[in-house]
């Protein structure tokens, strides 16, 4: 490479410069500058990154019991022309109005890219305990509903020159939904990967999306679809766990990635399993869903005294008081009180709820804990993985 020489480092030289452009800005033409969406680079981004979708429901398809997917088109009514493209594995942040409160929950897409194009994404939803959102969902969405939602997020996918050629995919229960999506892209010729997918659920009656996987790997060799119950057993299923021993009768010869999507329960039983399979770290990726709950069952976590504290948040130019449990993370704690406060993934990866920590003292646990260098040297927080343990003061980094 060619060394850049004393002269072009001179200072002197470098203001030497100036009166030359000078000189050109002022020989320049006198007509305003183009409209920034003239430009094809900027048409491009916003295609592709929109800062939000309006997009319509046109169809509800039952998947299992409490469970269904949402067929997702674009609402030019509401300025969404096209649905931007994404890569199998993403997920879109979904806003809803529950109540007082005003939420985002991030939901993979179960769709291909491919029929992306063609109009349509589809989310599938399934019903939980206490899941605000989803029970929401399941209880309200119907053909015709509008919904709003961010841009294809998330760091759930397959990159050529970080991952192996085979995945293993290990999904469990409804974290299958991403793997479905993988599936038909590299069944589409969209993804250039062997997938060797291991779904477990507890029944036969539990698995999702059977019929299309069938067909997947049917036509496709590239797909191997594996079955595990762990509390059942059925023809063409395999019975136990997704246990080391296992992946390793599943997985091939040489190097492979792991891909895990599914509950929490199911990240703390592979953390026991897979050092055992002696990967490097970089094979394991893991999708980060949805908020951590019951700090107290971490070890090192030392629950304060009182079980809520007072929580002030500074959030574009208004400031909001609220009595927050110490059990709930910071984000949730603020979307009770309808304040909007920005989140996509609500798993610390994505940074887009970012807050600085004024003042109090709080638990992040180190397992979510995607902050930047910078921003733990200064104070920033997630505060969609952080606890409080006092009183606390936030100012958010409004979007
Ligand atoms: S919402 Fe993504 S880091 Fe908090």
């Amino acid at each position: 490479m060619k060394k850049p020489s004393l002269k072009s480092l001179s200072i002197v030289e470098f203001l030497k410069q100036e009166p030359r452009r000078e000189a050109r800005i002022a020989a320049a033409p006198a007509a305003p500058m183009p409209p920034m969406e003239s430009y094809v680079a900027n048409r491009l981004c916003a295609a592709l990154h929109p800062a939000r979708q309006f997009v319509k429901v046109t169809e509800v398809i039952e998947r299992g019991e409490n469970v269904r997917s949402y067929r997702l088109v674009a609402d030019p009514a509401r300025g969404t022309e096209s649905l931007a493209y994404f890569s199998a594995g993403q997920y879109l942040s979904v806003s809803l109005k529950v109540g007082n409160a005003t939420l985002t929950r991030p939901y993979s897409i179960s769709s291909s890219p491919k029929e992306a194009l063609q109009g349509w994404y589809e989310l599938t939803v399934k019903r939980a305990p206490h899941g605000l959102a989803s029970n929401y969902i399941l209880d309200n969405w119907a053909v015709g509903t509008e919904v709003e939602v961010s841009a294809p997020e998330g760091q759930f996918t397959y990159e050529p020159l970080r991952d192996a050629p085979t995945v293993v995919g290990i999904a469990g229960g409804s974290g299958i939904t991403p793997f479905v999506s993988f599936a038909k892209a590299v069944a589409d010729g969209d993804e250039d990967f062997n997938l060797e997918l291991l779904y477990g659920c507890t029944h036969e009656k539990d698995i999702l999306f059977r019929k299309e996987l069938d067909e997947i790997a049917a036509k496709c060799p590239r797909v191997h679809v594996t079955y595990v119950l762990s509390a059942d057993n059925a023809e063409d299923c395999e019975e136990g766990h997704l246990s080391a021993e296992r992946i390793r009768a599943h997985a091939p010869e040489g190097e492979y990635s792991v891909f895990i999507c599914g509950s929490q329960g199911l990240y703390r039983y592979l953390d026991t399993q897979l050092p055992l399979l002696g990967l490097r770290r970089k094979f394991i990726r893991r999708e980060l869903f949805g908020e951590y709950r019951n700090p107290s069952a971490d070890e090192g976590y030392v629950a304060p005294k009182e079980d809520t504290c007072r929580v002030t948040v500074l959030l574009r130019g208004e400031t909001y008081t609220l009595t927050a449990p110490v059990e709930d993370t910071l984000l949730v704690s603020i979307e009770k009180q309808g304040i909007p406060a920005p989140a996509k993934c609500r798993s610390g990866e994505c940074g887009w709820c970012r807050a600085r920590l004024v003042s109090g003292e709080v638990y992040i646990p180190a397992s979510v804990d995607g902050r930047k260098l910078a921003d733990h040297d200064y104070g920033y927080i997630h505060p969609c993985c952080t606890f409080p343990l006092g009183d606390v003061v936030l100012e958010i980094s409004a979007k």
